[in-house]
């Protein structure tokens, strides 16, 4: 099994990283759940040493994610937050950062409640419109970090103006992909430094693991990364590791029914009476559906839809049988969440009534069931509004 150069996106999804394991043929990378390895003698060994710093079946899905991404290397933590931590060590005390307004709730807890203690500071600026990125620069300025699309409100960047901008500035621009996934875009191919993601949501895409990963493509970025890997230590373990490289195996035929679903979702609730408004990329009144469809291979399986209430929010919230009341998102079960009170309550009131997140909104993480059964679901429950 050696993958030509040129292989596809859902054979290098399937095959990347990995070669059937050297001591029994095993096709599928084992599960190493070991804390050390033996050394042949003193000063000599197979390139493991110890579980922290080296294990095969992480590199394994390193190396596999770094493909998918079309980066040059990638290195897997215990959660999306240790991933965008590890990232944040590229920084020093006094350095500035330009960052998605509508950014995941978790990441504006970290940027604000742990790393401006460390002497970093950020802006938030709606990177939608990069006239107001550029306002935001300043000379500490040294990274810009992306989500598209945004958490609920599914807001787009343009990934190519964006990097043209930042390296522009002398700024590496990142970019969190966990919304839409590898299949939807590949931000490095749009000129992105670094990439990152919670593997918990669609690369690993059954919901039973919680994991991070960075993918680089500078070679300083690449040596800095594996290094606060092991000193830090917040590494994915063997069986994680194991659990989101058997996810990524079926990334493409999920991720299409994922799409196909979030659309079919979202013209439903466009047409439906009860709803005010539905924030999805792939509707023609999305005021970026152009972009969408320049950026994007789908547009994925996140919607939110405004029901004008946190009365009527609650009634749907609880009226639905199939969709599942959970946070997260990417796995193959529907979810639905009220971002207000769930993902975003730690964001202030005023900043999530400034990003469109109001009481009467409502997230959907469209899984892979049948279509029909997920409108029944949402008609019966929007019947009781
Ligand atoms: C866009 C985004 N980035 C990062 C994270 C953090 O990932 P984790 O929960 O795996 O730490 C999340 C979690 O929901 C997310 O939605």
């Amino acid at each position: 099994m050696k993958l030509k150069p040129n292989a596809r996106f859902s054979t290098v999804c399937l095959h990347a990283g990995q070669e059937p394991d050297p001591s029994t043929g095993a096709i599928i990378t084992p599960i190493y759940q070991t804390s050390t390895y033996v050394q042949d003698e003193l000063g000599k060994h197979k390139g493991f040493e110890y579980g922290r710093t080296q294990n095969p079946t992480r590199l394994a899905l390193e190396r596999n994610v770094a493909a998918i991404e079309s980066g040059k290397a990638a290195f897997a933590f215990a959660s999306g937050m240790a991933a965008i931590g590890a990232i944040a060590t590229l920084l020093q005390s006094g350095d500035h950062v330009v960052v998605s307004d509508n950014t995941y709730g978790g990441t504006f807890r970290l940027f604000e409640r742990v790393l401006r203690k460390s002497g970093l500071c950020f802006s938030y600026v709606d990177t939608s419109k990069l006239d107001l990125v550029e306002k935001a620069i300043t000379p500490a300025t040294k990274m810009l970090f992306v989500e598209t699309p945004t958490n609920p409100i599914m807001t787009l960047t343009d990934l190519r103006q964006a990097a043209d901008l930042a390296h522009g500035h002398g700024l590496r621009l990142v970019v969190d992909n966990t919304f839409a996934s590898p299949y939807v875009q590949r931000p490095v191919e749009f000129g992105a430094d670094l990439v990152t993601h919670s593997t918990t949501k669609y690369l690993n895409g059954h919901s039973d693991s919680v994991g991070g990963v960075v993918i680089a493509v500078r070679d300083e970025d690449i040596e800095w990364l594996k290094f606060v890997q092991n000193a830090e230590g917040a590494i994915l373990g063997p069986f994680d590791s194991w659990l989101v490289l058997r996810g990524t195996k079926t990334l493409p035929v999920r991720m299409a029914v994922h799409n196909a679903n979030g659309l079919a979702l979202a013209e439903f609730l466009a047409a439906h009476r009860k709803v005010k408004k539905v924030y999805y990329p792939g509707l023609p009144s999305h005021p970026q559906h152009a972009l969408a469809r320049r950026q994007m291979h789908g547009f994925g399986g996140m919607l939110a839809f405004e029901l004008g209430s946190l009365e009527a929010a609650r009634t749907v919230l609880n009226g639905v049988r199939l969709h599942a009341l959970a946070e997260s998102l990417g796995g193959v079960e529907t979810l639905i969440s009220h971002p207000a009170t769930m993902t975003h309550a730690s964001v202030p009131a005023d900043r999530r009534s400034a990003l469109g997140i109001s009481d009467g909104l409502v997230r959907i993480s469209a899984g892979i069931e049948d279509i029909d059964d997920l409108r029944e679901d949402l008609e019966q429950a929007l019947e009781r509004v």
